[in-house]
C-alpha cells in the first residue's frame, strides 16, 4: 500500500475529513458519510488493482529514467509534458498468446509529442510498443529509400521531391536528440499502462509542479485479473470460449486527487455516437474534476474535436485550407491546450 489512510470526523458526525497520505503528495477532502464510503470503495479499487497486479518488467529502470528526465529539465526551467498515447492490451493467458485490445494506432499521440517539442516543452511519451512513433511517423520505407541516390564514390544522397520534407523531419530530429527533449517509454498489456501512468504522474508530480499530462492513450475499462487467468494458452479443444472480463477501476480519479495533484490533466474522450459526446466529456469532467476534454467522434478524428473545460466548449475543426497545406489536427490540439494552460496559470 502505498499511502495511509487517516479519518476523522466532525462533532454532528455527517462530515468527515479524510487526509490520504501517500509519499509524494498529501490531500485533504472533506465529504459527506455517503461520499465517504463511496470514495474509499474507489481506493480499495485501485489499491487491490495494483496489489494484485505484478509490477511490469524493467519498472524500476523506467522510474529512473523518469525521474533524471525530470530533474534534468527542471534545473533548465523548461516545461514538461506527459503524453499517453495507443491502445492497452488485456492478456488472456498469463503466458500471452491471445488479448483483447483498444482501438488507437498511436498517431495522435505521437503527433501531439512533436508539436509539444516544437512549442519548446520536453516530452515523457508514454507509448504503447510498436505504435506511430513522432518523426518517424513521416518517413515511409518507399518514399525514403526512394528518395536516397548513390554518387560516383559510392555515398548515399537524399534527393527528388520528397528530400525537403525528409530533411525537416531530420532537424527536428536532431535538434530534440540534442537537447535531450524526448523520453520514450512503452507499454503494451493494461497493467504495464497503468503502472507506468502512476510513476510518470507521481515523478512529475514531485520533480516538476506545473507540468501537464496530455491522455491521449485507449485505455481498456475491462481486465482479466491475474487469479483468473489460465497459465498456458488457452485450447480450442474445450469448444467455443467464454470470458468474463472485470471492470478496471477508473484511475482518472486517483490521478487527479493524488498522483498528479499539481499537475494540469487533459483526458480525451472517443465515442461513437455524436449525442453522447459534449454529455460525455462533461460527465468526465464533473467526476474526474480535473481541467480539459478533448472529445472526439470515431469517423472524424483527424479533422475535428470539441474542447470542453468547466466553462467553455469549443469546436477545433481544421479547415479546407489548413488540409491542402498539410496543416494537421494536433496542431491545433496542442496550441489550444497550451493557450489554455497559460490562461489557467495566469488565474
Ligand atoms: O491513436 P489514434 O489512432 O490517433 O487515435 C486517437 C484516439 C481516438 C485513441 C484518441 O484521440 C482518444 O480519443 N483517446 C481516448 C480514448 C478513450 O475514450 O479512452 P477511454 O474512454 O477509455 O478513457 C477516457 C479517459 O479515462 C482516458 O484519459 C483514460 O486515460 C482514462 N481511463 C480509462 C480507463 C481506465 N481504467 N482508467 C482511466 O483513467
Amino acid at each position: 500500500v502505498n499511502s495511509l489512510l487517516f479519518m476523522g470526523s466532525s462533532s454532528d458526525n455527517v462530515l468527515y475529513v479524510i487526509y490520504i497520505v501517500n509519499l509524494h503528495s498529501p490531500v485533504s477532502l472533506e465529504v459527506t458519510e455517503k461520499a465517504l464510503v463511496c470514495h474509499l470503495q474507489e481506493v480499495m479499487g485501485w489499491e487491490k488493482f495494483f496489489q494484485e497486479t505484478p509490477e511490469p518488467v524493467n519498472f524500476k529502470d523506467k522510474c529512473i529514467s523518469l525521474e533524471q528526465f525530470c530533474q534534468f529539465h527542471k534545473s533548465r526551467e523548461r516545461q514538461l509534458v506527459l503524453v499517453t498515447s495507443g491502445g492497452t492490451t488485456v492478456p488472456l493467458e498469463r503466458n500471452t498468446v491471445r488479448f483483447v485490445d483498444n482501438f488507437s494506432s498511436g498517431t495522435r499521440g505521437a503527433a501531439t509529442t512533436e508539436y509539444f517539442i516544437a512549442l519548446g516543452y520536453a516530452v515523457i511519451f508514454l507509448n504503447r510498443e510498436k505504435s506511430v512513433q513522432p518523426f518517424e511517423r513521416h518517413l515511409n520505407t518507399e518514399s525514403l529509400f526512394g528518395s536516397i541516390t548513390e554518387d560516383s564514390d559510392g555515398n548515399l544522397c537524399i534527393t527528388g521531391p520528397n528530400s525537403q520534407k525528409i530533411k525537416s523531419v531530420y532537424n527536428q530530429y536532431k535538434e530534440t536528440k540534442t537537447k535531450n527533449l524526448l523520453l520514450k517509454i512503452t507499454f503494451l498489456s493494461l497493467p504495464e499502462y497503468l503502472w507506468l501512468l502512476r510513476a510518470a504522474s507521481q515523478t512529475l508530480n514531485t520533480h516538476a509542479p506545473e507540468s501537464l499530462a496530455v491522455l491521449a492513450a485507449a485505455v481498456s475499462d475491462f481486465f482479466i485479473p491475474q487469479d483468473d487467468m489460465t497459465e498456458h494458452k488457452i485450447q480450442s479443444g474445450g469448444g467455443p470460449l467464454s470470458v468474463t472480463l472485470q471492470i478496471v477501476p477508473k484511475m482518472l480519479k486517483p490521478l487527479v486527487s493524488i498522483w498528479g495533484t499539481n499537475l494540469y490533466i487533459v483526458s480525451f474522450k472517443l465515442e461513437t455516437d455524436p449525442n453522447q459526446l459534449q454529455k460525455k466529456a462533461r460527465e468526465a469532467l464533473e467526476r474526474y474534476k480535473h481541467h480539459l476534454v478533448v472529445g472526439n467522434l470515431l469517423p472524424t478524428i483527424r479533422v475535428c474535436v470539441t474542447f470542453v473545460t468547466r466553462e467553455s466548449e469549443e469546436d477545433v475543426k481544421l479547415t479546407e485550407e489548413n488540409r491542402q497545406n498539410g496543416v494537421e489536427i494536433e496542431k491545433l490540439i496542442v496550441e489550444k491546450i497550451h493557450s489554455l494552460y497559460k490562461t489557467y496559470l495566469k488565474h
